[in-house]
């Protein structure tokens, strides 16, 4: 049942690939353009909406941070990112132009359905992205992206989220595509970058051998900082999550431009600091990554850069190197996220910890 994998999780780590091609599945028609079969939210509908904010809770607002960079870059439209326990309490504004999009890999989760019933109830839509079919998120939602990763029994969300991450792109471009803000061979373009992900997260994962080797240097390791900026930036926060539910190490996320306005303070001799570095086509946000990946170096952090293919700028600063395959920095996550997963799973591993019934954890959390 675990094809071979000691865990559910290092099993669905690699089962990604195949997840992330299922989630894009028939998505195109013959015409090329985008079909999201469950939408059911009229074209009218979607194009009047001027604000669109995403709940969720955990790994799943991860990957609404990453959406809120795609929607808005392709359509324009202002996003709002929210926890879904903090959204109900605090008297949001709502409307009936309002798009309420909420991403939950189990479709259970009692926080994010509280809030889209609070949603529902200031006439605004609510689409959902899940996981789990007939699950009560979809049945209270207007409209529904299935995610198509299949049962995820691990308790830490690995392919869930690389799905999600799918299904924001998905529709991100789908509502640059009702709107009008994007040309279809735009869209088109962004679609083939989508479809060779499958692959190139197979290279990663062709790669894990690198990846716990370096966690077996790190079994003694106390705290762990990960910095990233723009879509690195979640997947800074969601390697940090991995790391503290899996191996009980104290991480941190933090985008890399907040270093200077406190965190750097933490820096102390052999503290070890996981950085994602933007693409090399990304000169300002990369160079800008580089100086403080030399900034932390000189006061006596170990550098595991996560860096592009053919990128050699970070390589004086970094203790290790770890390469990824060269994607557009919007679609970075798909690839980055996928070794600090491998990295917390081994690590947990090595610790003899149990990766998939973490403690003090719950596949669904249905309370609030
Ligand atoms: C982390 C993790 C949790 C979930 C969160 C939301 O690995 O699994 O943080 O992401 O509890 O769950 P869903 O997506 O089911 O609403």
């Amino acid at each position: 049942e675990k094809d071979g994998h000691d865990w559910f999780m290092r099993k669905e780590i690699h089962e990604q690939p195949r997840a992330v091609a299922d989630s894009l599945l028939g998505r195109r028609t013959p015409e090329g353009h985008l079909h999201l079969d469950e939408m059911r939210l009229s074209d009218q509908e979607l194009r009047d909406v001027d604000k669109v904010i995403i709940i969720a809770c955990g790994t799943s607002f991860y990957a609404g941070m990453v959406a809120k960079y795609a929607i808005e870059h392709w359509t324009r439209v202002p996003v709002e990112v929210e926890l879904a326990s903090e959204f109900r309490y605090r008297d949001p504004i709502l409307d009936y132009s309002t798009l309420v999009v909420a991403i939950s890999q189990s479709g259970e989760t009692a926080d994010t359905l509280q809030a889209i019933r609070h949603a529902r109830t200031q006439r605004s839509k609510v689409l959902a992205i899940c996981n789990t079919n007939g699950s009560t998120i979809p049945r209270e939602s207007d409209a529904v992206i299935y995610t198509h990763a299949g049962p995820e029994i691990g308790v830490a969300s690995t392919k869930g989220f690389l799905t999600q991450l799918v299904a924001c792109y998905l529709l991100a471009l789908y509502l640059a595509q009702v709107k009008g803000t994007r040309y279809g061979d735009e869209i088109d373009q962004v679609m083939r970058q989508l479809e060779a992900i499958p692959e190139q997260v197979q290279r990663v994962l062709d790669d894990a051998p690198a990846i716990y080797e370096m966690a077996a240097d790190h079994i003694d390791t106390r705290s762990v900082l990960f910095l990233g900026r723009h879509a690195g930036y979640p997947v800074a926060l969601e390697g940090a999550l991995k790391l503290k539910e899996l191996a009980y190490i104290h991480a941190e996320g933090f985008a890399a431009g907040e270093l200077k306005h406190g965190p750097i303070a933490l820096i102390e001799d052999g503290l070890p600091v996981l950085c994602v570095v933007p693409p090399a086509g990304r000169d300002q946000l990369r160079d800008k990554m580089v100086s403080g990946i030399q900034e932390v170096r000189a006061r006596g952090a170990r550098t595991i850069c996560l860096v592009e293919d053919g990128d050699d700028a970070i390589t004086p600063y970094a203790d290790v190197i770890i390469r990824l395959p060269r994607v557009p920095v919007l679609l970075q996550p798909l690839v980055a996220v996928v070794p600090l997963q491998l990295f917390a799973c081994e690590l947990a591993t090595l610790m003899g910890h149990d990766v998939d019934q973490p403690r003090n954890l719950a596949k669904s959390v249905t309370v609030e």
